[in-house]
């Protein structure tokens, strides 16, 4: 199996633990880190909406609390025909870590593979 076909399937199966009871969208997120190990995420909203935190950055935060830092891949499959793009936050927390991470992106159509740096081309940094 690909870095790609197993990064979608563990993305997938972390969807299905998504709490997401006011938009219904769910999504999942897989994280390939450098040394190889694999951390999932999935959404988590709240009723206080903004508090929501999104499946890329529960993936991001469950790696580096273990001690991973640098990655390698990301998949993240959402549950709808749309297209997927991560949001703005999670991209820049994404190139927090690396700038050069590859993302499959899949719906239910499709996937696509990017850069992040061609979706967050100007990152904020200090
Ligand atoms: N969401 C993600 O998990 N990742 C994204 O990149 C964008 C949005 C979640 C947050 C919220 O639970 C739902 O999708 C609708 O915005």
């Amino acid at each position: 199996m690909t870095d790609k076909e197993l990064l979608i399937k563990k993305a997938r199966q972390a969807g299905k633990q998504a709490y997401a009871p006011y938009s219904r969208f769910r999504v999942g997120a897989a994280l390939l880190t450098k040394s190889g190990r694999i951390f999932t995420g999935s959404n988590v909203e709240n009723a206080s909406y903004g508090l929501t935190v999104c499946a890329e950055r529960v993936a991001i935060f469950k790696a580096v609390s273990a001690g991973e830092k640098r990655f390698k891949a990301m998949g993240v499959v959402i549950s709808s025909r749309k297209k997927t793009r991560p949001c703005g936050a999670c991209l820049q927390v994404m190139n927090e870590f690396s700038d050069n991470l590859i993302l499959y992106l899949s719906s239910k159509n499709k996937t696509e593979t990017k850069k992040l740096s061609d979706l967050l081309p100007n990152p904020f940094t200090l």
